[in-house]
């Protein structure tokens, strides 16, 4: 089966559980963050282990449930979870859910993360606005054959965060006064964290921040023409920067936890803002 087919089963899996909805956002919650799904109203749930293809995210915080239902008026798909490449999962298993979400009708999505800042004075517990990515792993999910159904073999990424979701998730962010950082994202594999070297190395690269996802589902999102925004929620400081205390998997994710009301604040804010644009 070539992988168009099995988005294509997906996709009709989905449709004969919610017939006729049509999302037009998505969103993908990273560690820490499901709680944000319960801002979505009018909800079908159908468990990723119901949907051809899928894969079953590892990670014992991640859901593994795709949402869909309504965001203020806006039609949207929500991932509770994502499969990590850490976990084992090759990228096109990774970047499956997206893809299926642009097929449903997604036209624009929103990735969200946990993260480690760069940038001292951007603390924990505040959320960042990805205007740009850095991909250190020399991994991309479209390595391979192309596929042309999907998108073109070679993509422009010069804006792969779309500047017009940017300019709303700002104004969003200020009408519910949240104060939104901005900067520029290294994806990093894990599962190990980063070493201080390697921090201050990406740091010199012009890394803000740095995590274990995100950059595989951009790719193959831009790759397909879908508008892309991204939001980190900073749960720490990275290696080396902070007090000198051993990264925690289990803080990284009460830290999140702690922050998923905020980021459901600004998505809210964000659908009744742009949903003109969207
Ligand atoms: N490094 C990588 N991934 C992360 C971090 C970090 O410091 N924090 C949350 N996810």
């Amino acid at each position: 089966m070539t992988e168009v087919v099995h988005i294509q089963a997906a996709v009709e899996a989905i449709d004969s559980a919610a017939a006729g909805f049509r999302p037009r956002l998505g969103i993908v919650l990273g560690s820490g963050l499901d709680a944000c799904a319960d801002a979505v109203t009018n909800t079908v749930d159908i468990s990723y282990g119901d949907i051809p293809g899928f894969p079953r995210p590892a990670v014992d915080s991640h859901a593994g449930q795709l949402r869909l239902g309504t965001l203020g008026d806006v039609p949207v798909a929500v991932l509770r979870g994502r499969a990590h490449v850490y976990e084992g999962h090759a990228l096109v298993d990774v970047v499956r859910p997206v893809r299926t979400l642009a097929r449903l009708g997604c036209t624009s999505v929103i990735l969200t993360n946990a993260a480690g800042s760069l940038r001292p004075a951007v603390e924990p517990g505040r959320l960042m606005m990805i205007t740009d990515h850095i991909n250190w792993s020399g991994l991309n999910p479209l390595t391979g054959p192309n596929l042309p159904d999907l998108g073109a073999r070679f993509i422009d990424m010069t804006t792969a965060y779309d500047p017009e979701l940017r300019r709303q998730l700002s104004t969003a962010a200020s009408r519910v006064r949240l104060d939104l950082a901005e900067g520029v994202y290294c994806w990093y594999p894990g599962p190990s964290f980063e070493t201080p070297a390697e921090i201050r190395a990406f740091k010199s690269l012009g890394a803000d921040a740095v995590g274990m996802s995100t950059v595989p589902e951009c790719i193959a999102l831009r790759h397909m023409g879908v508008r892309v925004a991204g939001i980190s929620t900073i749960t720490n400081l990275a290696a080396g920067l902070g007090t000198g205390a051993a990264l925690d998997h289990a803080d990284v994710m009460t830290k999140g936890a702690a922050m998923a009301d905020k980021l459901a604040r600004l998505l809210s804010a964000f659908a009744r803002e742009a949903i003109d644009v969207l």
